[in-house]
């Protein structure tokens, strides 16, 4: 072992599932986030967007349809667009609204998204103090993006990094270009949780299913953390899980 590292941070490898279908993969993932607001008084959860997540949406308006309650529980995004509103379609709040908010009990104003529309620096620095008065993020759910992103945290994003104003990758751009009315320009902007503030959730779930994904998952994991890599800094926390498919887990260990 060389001397950088042996007193480099200690690593640690995430807990795997791999799964047939994206649909077992929703499912487990649901199953998981049910199990946390079950064990948990007043849980606080880290949400994402993109398409992953689509379906554990479904899953968890599922479960409030038969009963479960998230009436205690508060939620924080990770990442917004600058510049839009929740009114916007193309927005993450408006995604949030729509996919989960609008079909569960959450009390009105308990799932927060950074607002796009306010003052970058405050809304980073009023998200931060919201996070650390509802007492930390206990699960954060997180997908990852085909250059390895997590939030909008592109390569090259401090592992430190706070919530903040971030400029997005134009593989970003173009990746969520399908997402907005066509001829509307992708937002070149976006408030993201940083990689530090991602990193101080008590416990992480990351989820990735597609082949478009296993190139991300296999950098993120198989090499030494590496800012180029933003989802390598998950190897800093000891408690990440990855649930994923066949398709997007095929390079990691088991798979
Ligand atoms: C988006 C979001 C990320 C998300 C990722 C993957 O741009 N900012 O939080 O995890 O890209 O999205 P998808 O699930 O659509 O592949």
């Amino acid at each position: 072992m060389s001397p950088a590292a042996a007193t480099g941070p200690t690593l640690h490898r995430p807990a795997l599932v791999v799964l047939d279908s994206p649909e077992a993969v929703a499912t487990a993932v649901a199953a998981r986030l049910l199990r946390h607001l079950a064990t948990e008084p007043r849980p606080v959860l880290g949400l994402a967007t993109g398409r992953t997540p689509l379906a554990v949406y479904d899953r968890l308006a599922a479960a409030h349809g038969t009963g479960t309650s998230f009436a205690a529980v508060q939620s924080f995004n990770l990442d917004e667009y600058v510049g839009l509103g929740a009114s916007d379609p193309a927005s993450f709040a408006h995604y949030m609204q729509r996919h989960f908010f609008d079909r569960v009990d959450i009390a009105a104003g308990q799932g927060r998204v950074p607002d796009g529309t306010g003052d970058p620096a405050t809304v980073a620095r009023d998200y931060e103090a919201a996070i650390a008065k509802a007492g930390g993020i206990g699960l954060q759910l997180l997908g990852i993006g085909t250059n390895g992103h997590i939030g909008f945290n592109e390569p090259g994003s401090a592992f430190d990094s706070r919530t903040r104003l971030v400029t997005l990758a134009e593989s970003t751009r173009q990746a969520n270009a399908p997402d907005f009315p066509r001829g509307t320009e992708v937002p070149r902007e976006a408030i993201t949780m940083g990689i530090g503030t991602i990193l101080e959730a008590r416990q992480i779930l990351l989820v990735a299913t597609g082949a478009a994904k296993a190139e991300a998952l296999h950098a993120a994991f198989h090499a030494a953390p590496d800012p180029d890599c933003p989802a390598s800094a998950l190897q800093l926390h000891p408690r990440v899980e990855v649930i994923c498919d066949c398709a997007a887990g095929r390079r990691l260990w088991s798979a």
